[in-house]
């Protein structure tokens, strides 16, 4: 695990550097969209490079991690709806190439197997972005999550709901009680993890996940099993690192040439 400490800014041309460099490599590659405000400084910079520099997501896919249950198609705070205004409409990314768990279909087990086989058979996400709950969740797999869990239903926990009434004018009772999410088990299969997190809120979570016990408790910990993760977190998510000082030295004597 590769975590770094820098400000915000640094941290948001870091993880588009990498999504660049990928996209540079291989148009038609796979990537990983999440939500909430972790990933937004990283979309406004993919989409300054896509006018500026045409980077192309013409051929990419796009697969989301989750999705409220029963927000109305228009609804502005449906995951769909956000990722098509925050990344895929800025970047020119045709709709049918970005994809999320359909949290309206008629049968919600049906929708999470189908978008099971959907990351299949495009053959699996190449970088998947990440943010991390104030509880340590990842997409919205809540404390207690199994660590091998797939595309299924979960109920939010009230933190959670309450963390994210901040989209719906401050109302915890119009943040949905469901939602579907990718599992930590499909989202450890994707080839390279990349986690932001900015702000104190997230400095107990980010010291949990990092360097904590590997524990359904804090589902984020599962990340210490996968062979490619990148972390990166501002001086504030950094705080409570037990090993800040170390995670700097190595980033300050990290090659000019090696991205993550
Ligand atoms: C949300 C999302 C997650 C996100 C996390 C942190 O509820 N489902 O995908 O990473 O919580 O959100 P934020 O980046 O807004 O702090």
């Amino acid at each position: 695990m590769e975590v770094i400490i820098a400000p915000a800014a640094e941290l948001a041309v870091l993880a588009a550097d990498a999504i660049e460099a990928l996209l540079r490599r291989r148009s038609d590659a796979v990537l990983g969209l999440a939500t909430g405000s972790s990933p937004l400084a990283v979309y406004d910079e993919l989409a300054r490079r896509h006018a500026e520099a045409g980077l192309s997501f013409a051929r990419a896919r796009g697969f989301m991690l989750d999705e409220y249950v029963g927000l109305p198609a228009e609804h502005p705070e449906r995951y769909r709806n956000v990722i098509e205004r925050e990344i895929a409409a800025r970047v020119g990314w045709p709709a049918e190439r970005v994809q999320g768990p359909d949290g309206l279909a008629a049968d919600l087990e049906g929708a999470c197997a189908a978008y099971e086989a959907a990351i299949r058979d495009a053959g699996g996400v190449d970088l998947q972005l990440l943010g991390v709950g104030t509880d340590g969740h990842v997409a919205f797999n809540e404390p207690g999550s199994s660590l091998a869990s797939r595309t299924r239903i979960k109920t939010l926990t009230r933190q959670t709901r309450e963390d994210n009434a901040r989209f719906f004018d401050g109302d915890v009772e119009a943040v949905p009680h469901h939602c579907l999410t990718q599992g930590l088990g499909t989202i450890m299969e994707a080839r390279h993890l990349v986690l932001l997190a900015t702000g104190r809120g997230k400095a107990e979570a980010v010291h949990r996940v990092v360097e904590g016990a590997v524990s359904a408790m804090w589902p984020g910990s599962v990340l210490q099993l996968h062979p490619h993760v990148t972390v990166l977190v501002d001086d504030a998510a950094a705080s409570r690192l037990q090993l800040a000082d170390y995670y700097r030295q190595t980033y300050a004597s990290k090659p000019a040439w090696q991205g993550l």
